[in-house]
C-alpha cells in the first residue's frame, strides 16, 4: 500500500488499471439477508478512499435494483470507479420469480440498454456474460457483445462461469479483459484448466466469494441456524447440515495462521487468493463482497499480508476435503461442463 491505497493490478492485458482488490457490491441488494442501505453507502465511499476502483453488480442482482442503488455513487465518481456489470439471467415473461439463461444477440442489445438505463451512465467499463447458455455458439455471444464495445455502449468484455476452451473460443472473437469464477481456500476447481488458460491468453481473473460467502471469516457456521430464511446461503450444500459441521473443521488451519499473523482468519483466506496472481502468474482482482465500513477496511488491509510457502501447504489441503458442492446445479458452473 502506498498513501494508505491497496497496489493496482491490470485488467487483462489491454484492460484499465484497477485497484488489486475490487468490491462486490450483490450483497448491498440481494441474497444476503437485511441491507442497511446508509451503511452500504458508506462502505463504497470508503472502498474508493482505499483504492478500490472496481466495483462489480449485475443486472440480476435484485432484478435491476442493485444497478439502480449502486447509480448514484458511480455517477459522483465517474472517472474514478471502473463499473462491471452482467446479462444472461433472464426473467421469463409468463413467471418473475424464475431465471433463464439468455446468450443470444437480441437478448444481449436488450439487456445493455436496461443496465445503461438503471445505471444511468453512458458507457459499461466491464461487461461480463454472467452465465453461459450452451444452445448459443460462445462466439455468437462474444461477436455480439464486441458489436457493443464497437457502439461505445461497452468498453472490455468479461465472462463468467466459463471453461478452458470455452474461453480460448472468445477470445479469438474479441479480447476478453477478465474472467470471473468462484476461488477461494474452498473453490479450487478452475485452477485445473481455467486458469492456466487465462494465464497463456492474457485474461486477468476476478475471483467471485473469495471469503466463500462469508463463511471463511467464521461469521457463520451454519446457514440453516444462523441466517435468515430469504438467505441464498441456505440453498448452497456445503452451508447446511452436516456438510456445514465438517466444513468448519476445515477452518482449523485458517484461524492458527490468523493468529500467528495477529489479523482474522477472512484476511488469511483474502491473503491467500491475492498470492494466486505469484502462484500461478497472472492477474488476480478478488471482489470479496461487504455492506460494512469495518470490513473493507479490514479485507483491503489483507493486501498487505504476506504468506510463507510453508504457511501456504498448510491451507492446501482444505479444498479437497470440503464437503458439498459450490452450487445445488452445478451445471450452470465451469466445472461442471467440463
Ligand atoms: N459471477 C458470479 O456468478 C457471481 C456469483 C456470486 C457472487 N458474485 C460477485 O462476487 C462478489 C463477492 O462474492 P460473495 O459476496 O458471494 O462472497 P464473499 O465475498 O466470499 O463473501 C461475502 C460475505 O462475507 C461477509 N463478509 C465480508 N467481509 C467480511 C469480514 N471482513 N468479516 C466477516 N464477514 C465478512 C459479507 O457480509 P457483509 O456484507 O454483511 O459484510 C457477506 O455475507 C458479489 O458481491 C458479487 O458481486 C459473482
Amino acid at each position: 500500500m502506498t498513501d494508505g491505497k491497496i497496489p493496482a493490478a491490470r485488467l487483462g492485458d489491454d484492460g484499465p488499471e484497477v485497484g488489486v482488490q475490487g468490491l462486490g457490491c450483490m450483497g448491498m441488494s440481494f441474497a444476503y439477508g437485511p441491507t442497511d442501505a446508509g451503511e452500504s453507502r458508506a462502505t463504497l465511499e470508503r472502498a474508493l478512499e482505499l483504492g478500490v476502483t472496481l466495483y462489480d453488480t449485475a443486472d440480476a442482482y435484485g432484478a435491476g435494483e442493485n444497478e439502480k442503488f449502486l447509480s448514484p455513487f458511480f455517477k459522483a465518481h465517474r472517472d474514478e470507479v471502473v463499473i462491471a456489470t452482467k446479462f444472461a439471467l433472464a426473467i421469463p415473461p409468463d413467471d418473475p420469480t424464475r431465471r433463464i439463461i439468455r446468450n443470444d444477440r437480441p437478448y444481449i442489445r436488450q439487456a445493455v440498454e436496461a443496465s445503461l438505463e438503471r445505471l444511468d451512465v453512458d458507457v459499461i467499463d466491464l461487461y461480463y456474460m454472467h452465465r453461459r447458455d450452451v444452445n448459443v455458439p460462445i462466439e455468437d455471444t462474444v461477436a455480439a457483445m464486441a458489436e457493443l464495445v464497437r457502439e461505445g455502449k461497452v468498453k472490455h468484455l468479461g465472462l463468467s462461469e466459463v471453461t478452458a476452451a470455452e474461453l480460448r473460443a472468445a477470445q479469438a472473437v474479441h479480447p476478453i479483459a477478465a474472467l470471473q469464477s468462484e476461488w477461494s481456500l474452498f473453490s479450487r476447481d478452475i485452477e485445473a484448466s481455467v486458469v492456466p488458460a487465462a494465464r497463456e491468453l492474457g485474461v486477468a481473473l476476478v475471483p467471485y466469494s473469495p471469503l466463500g460467502r462469508g463463511f471463511l471469516t467464521g461469521s457463520f457456521a451454519n446457514a440453516d441456524k444462523d441466517l435468515t430464511a430469504d438467505d441464498f446461503r441456505r440453498q448452497q450444500p456445503r452451508f447446511t447440515g452436516e456438510n456445514a459441521a465438517a466444513n468448519v473443521a476445515l477452518l482449523e488451519p485458517v484461524r492458527t495462521l490468523a493468529e500467528a499473523h495477529g489479523v482474522s482468519p477472512g484476511q488469511i483466506a483474502l491473503a491467500w487468493v491475492q498470492q494466486q496472481a505469484s502462484v500461478h502468474g497472472l492477474p488476480v482482482i478478488p471482489i470479496p463482497g461487504t455492506r460494512k465500513v469495518s470490513r473493507i477496511e479490514e479485507n483491503t488491509a489483507a493486501t498487505r499480508i504476506e504468506l510463507t510457502k510453508e504457511e501456504l501447504a498448510l491451507l492446501e489441503p482444505i479444498a479437497a476435503k470440503v464437503a458439498g458442492d459450490r452450487y445445488a446445479d452445478m451445471t450452470f458452473t465451469s466445472a461442471g461442463r467440463e
